[in-house]
């Protein structure tokens, strides 16, 4: 039986693919916490601990997937030191102690390009990330891509519903949601990546997952405020910190590798419509 583990399992992505690869029974499944234990068997794991990372990757692990860091620009730019020692550190302390026999799977993001090109980014585009968090995402792919067999996943914007770990609903649950209005994604359904997420970790180098359409952030969060009756009312970002961090305006990746058929966002909604219902 293969041996899993997602490290992040208690995040928004990683949790969803931990339990739909639990309900999966060809496979042995552990996961990882950092400070939310959300689930009761998940372990807790700091990947910048050079002790606890020698330790997991002793468990030897067929594969090993990756949703873990700091995601959030903002708080990247204020403290860049830190974010680089998380998300760059981190990954080369597991690639240092990864088996041969394990394989990486990296969760990476179209904040890798600059975002000049309007029609978006392919696999063999060139990277040119405009903040740290972007730095930090491209520094980590180029230490997992030191081995063939290892695979970096760009995604862009993720929304959907999880009962367990809802970043993208609770959102709307401020009064005030602020957003740069101009930023141009194909942002792509959480159900879309994990229930994929087999047929993709057979991929290795590069591979991007990102929604069949292309939208403005503003245009997503808009509809999902107004189909879910949530409260937030959207504000330019402008004045929003002091510091301002400059993201890519075309945030669109787009692939030569697979054909998967991913979900338009009208039938995402529904899902979530159904899944927002279920769980209340
Ligand atoms: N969300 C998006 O729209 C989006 C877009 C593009 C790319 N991505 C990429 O997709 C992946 C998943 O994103 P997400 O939104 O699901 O993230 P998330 O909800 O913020 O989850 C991050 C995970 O990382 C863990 N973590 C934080 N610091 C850690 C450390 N030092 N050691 C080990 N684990 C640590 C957290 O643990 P605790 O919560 O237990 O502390 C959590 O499980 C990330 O690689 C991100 O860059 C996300």
């Amino acid at each position: 039986m293969k041996k899993i583990l997602i490290i992040g399992a208690s995040g928004f992505l990683g949790s969803k693919i931990f339990a739909y690869l639990k309900s999966q029974v060809d496979y042995s499944v552990n996961g990882t916490y950092h400070k939310n234990k959300l689930f009761d068997e998940l372990e807790k794991f700091d990947q910048t601990d050079i002790k606890e990372v020698k330790r997991l990757m002793a468990e030897e692990y067929d594969i090993i997937i990756h949703t873990a860091g700091i995601v959030n620009s903002l708080f990247c730019e204020k403290h860049a030191e830190l974010a680089e020692n998380i998300h760059v550190g981190g990954i080369k302390n597991i690639c240092r102690y990864l088996p041969k026999t394990s394989k990486l799977v990296y969760f990476s993001s179209d904040y890798v390009f600059d975002g000049k090109k309007t029609d978006g980014y392919d696999e063999d585009s060139i990277k040119h990330p405009l903040n740290v968090y972007g730095m930090c995402k491209s520094m980590a792919e180029d230490v997992v891509l030191e081995s063939d067999r290892n695979l970096v996943i760009r995604v862009p914007l993720i929304y959907g519903f999880n009962k367990w770990n809802n970043k993208y609903m609770n959102k709307f649950s401020r009064k005030e949601l602020r957003i740069q209005s101009n930023i141009r994604t194909n942002p792509i359904f959480i159900n879309d990546i994990f229930e994929n997420i087999l047929d993709l970790i057979q991929y290795s180098g590069i591979i991007h997952l990102g929604g069949p359409e292309v939208i403005t952030k503003e245009q997503l969060y808009s509809r999902t405020a107004r189909l879910f009756k949530l409260p937030s009312k959207l504000i330019e970002d402008d004045k929003a910190s002091k510091i301002k961090v400059n993201k890519p305006i075309n945030s669109i990746v787009l692939s030569t590798r697979h054909r998967l058929k991913l979900r338009l966002i009208s039938e995402a909604f529904d899902i979530m419509q159904r899944q927002k219902r279920a769980a209340e």
